[in-house]
Formats: C-alpha cells, sequence, structure tokens
C-alpha cells in the first residue's frame, strides 16, 4: 500500500518534495494527468471527471490515500467526490481509503487556527487589516475558495487573489527561468495595481508555483512572508496518519512518478527543484 498523490502535470511535486522527505519511510506513487493539463482553465464539471479518474488509478496501483496535490482540484472537484463518489466506491473496493486536498492545510496555516475553528463574532472592532495576496489559477480563483474560508475564520484578514492563467503551462512545459521571473514580475504588479499596495504575506496557491517560489520571493517586497503549501500539507499529513494506523502507508520507501502524457525525464526546472532528475512512467 502507498501514498497516492495527485496533479494535473508537475505541480504537485512540490508537494511530493515536502511529502517524501517528512516520510521518508512510506510509500509513494505519484500521477501526472499531463495529457489533459492545465486544469486552470477547464470547465469544473471537466476537473470533477478528471480527478476521479485520476483518483481510481491511483487506488487500483494501491494507494489507501490520495492527496490531490493540485489546488484547481481541491477547489473545485475535493467536496463533490468526498460526498457522492467515495463513499460508495470504498464500499465496493472493500478496503480503507480516503482522498484529501491541500486547501484546509493552506488555510490552517494562513489563519493559524485549527479548521474546525469559525470566528464567533463579527462586527468586532478591526485595529489592522492582514492583506492576503493569492496568487493562483483562473479556476481556483474564481472558486473563490481562500476569500470564503479564511473570512469565516479570520475578519482581520483581507484576502485578495491574483489569476495567473499561463504561469502553471509555463512550468509544466520547462520554461527558461528568465521568462518565468518576466511572467511573475507581471502578477504581482498587477497585484499592487488592483489593491492598491503589495499585499503584506502571500500564498502560492497553486502546486505549479513553488517549483519556482524563489522567483515570488525575490520580486515581492524583500521580507514578505509566504504560506508555503507544500509544508503546511506535510504538516497535516504526518499528524493525520497518527490518528489513522487504519491506512496502510507502506514502509519500503518506494517512488514511482506515472504520467497519462508522454512518458520521459522531466524538465532540467523540474530537476533542479527535486534535487535529481524526475522521469515518469506512462500511466
Ligand atoms: N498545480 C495545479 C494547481 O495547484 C494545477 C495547475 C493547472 O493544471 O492549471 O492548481
Amino acid at each position: 500500500m502507498s501514498i497516492g498523490l495527485f496533479d494535473s502535470g508537475v505541480g504537485g511535486l512540490s508537494v511530493a518534495r515536502a511529502l517524501v522527505d517528512r516520510l521518508p519511510e512510506a510509500d509513494f506513487i505519484y500521477l501526472a494527468d499531463q495529457a489533459n493539463a492545465p486544469y486552470g482553465g477547464r470547465p469544473g464539471e471537466e476537473v470533477v471527471d478528471l480527478t476521479r479518474a485520476g483518483c481510481e488509478r491511483l487506488f487500483d496501483e494501491g494507494a489507501s490515500l490520495v492527496v490531490l496535490a493540485c489546488n484547481t482540484a481541491s477547489a473545485i472537484a475535493l467536496r463533490r467526490l468526498q460526498q457522492t463518489w467515495l463513499p460508495g466506491y470504498r464500499k465496493a473496493l472493500g478496503r480503507a481509503v480516503n482522498v484529501l486536498g491541500i486547501i484546509v492545510p493552506t488555510i490552517e496555516a494562513a489563519t493559524g487556527l485549527p479548521w474546525e475553528h469559525e470566528a464567533e463574532r463579527r462586527g468586532d472592532k478591526i485595529e489592522a487589516l492582514d492583506i492576503l495576496g493569492v496568487f493562483s489559477t483562473p479556476g481556483t480563483a474564481a472558486s473563490r475558495v481562500y476569500e470564503i474560508e479564511i473570512d469565516k475564520r479570520r475578519q482581520d484578514v483581507a484576502v485578495f487573489s491574483e489569476p495567473c492563467p499561463n504561469l502553471a503551462r509555463l512550468i509544466e512545459s520547462g520554461a527558461d527561468r528568465a521568462l518565468l521571473a518576466e511572467e511573475i514580475k507581471g502578477h504581482i504588479e498587477g497585484l499592487r495595481r488592483r489593491i492598491g499596495r503589495h499585499p503584506d504575506r502571500a500564498i502560492l496557491g497553486c502546486t505549479h508555483y513553488e517549483i519556482v517560489a524563489d522567483l515570488f520571493v525575490a520580486a515581492l517586497p524583500e521580507g514578505t512572508p509566504l504560506i508555503h503549501q507544500p509544508a503546511a500539507t506535510a504538516d497535516a499529513l504526518a499528524l493525520y496518519f497518527e490518528r489513522h494506523p487504519e491506512l496502510d502507508i507502506g514502509a519500503g520507501g518506494a517512488r514511482r512518478f506515472l504520467t497519462t502524457g508522454t512518458p520521459g525525464l522531466q524538465s532540467a526546472l523540474i530537476a533542479e527543484f527535486w534535487g535529481g532528475p524526475v522521469t515518469f512512467e506512462a500511466a
């Protein structure tokens, strides 16, 4: 049995890196739906269907838990799949399986509050507003998940999303870092123009962007704190596995990388991020 990770492409490797480092003995299987990437501009129903197919594939390969290492799939498909598909599928499969996303741990990290916490009193005097910028795909931005869930918990945090329509595709194709730096600078400037100043903190709300987090750091005002989803997710999952010993996550330290697209060696950008070459097998 193993931990499955799913993304439209290479972005989820940022989450995989943090999880592998945190749980080195667990067995991991990663599936990139590169034949259908990017997800960020797709209609919601397609994202739901593709995400379900990815989860089924990973469960077929022996995953006990699938982590949607993709904001777009987590924002658009996760709740639907948990409510309408997973219970029946679990019964048919006859073993303990689950699907989790990466937005809950990110919101916990951004608010400093557990997910269960909802603000009790509205209308309290707010001394200072904390401006939080979220860089994401258009699909995640349109879902308004960060605005809605953070507002439920912290009225002193104002969330502004900046959709970046081309960035995941550029990272997916292994684009040159100079080109990526220009694209990122443009989005940071776009957000600044829209809200009249730079954000106090930022979330890289697309797992692809973590691959080039250093370019965001360089383009944001010095010292702007970033909330890192991979680290937040690894922390949350390590606790989750302690509470769920029924989920068998293996102990052989295996790592497999599958793609629905063209198998083979991933870009130099990915090798640099991962700390060595990453080769995908055909799914
Ligand atoms: N890495 C993904 C995310 O976190 C998907 C990007 C895309 O396919 O558009 O949203």
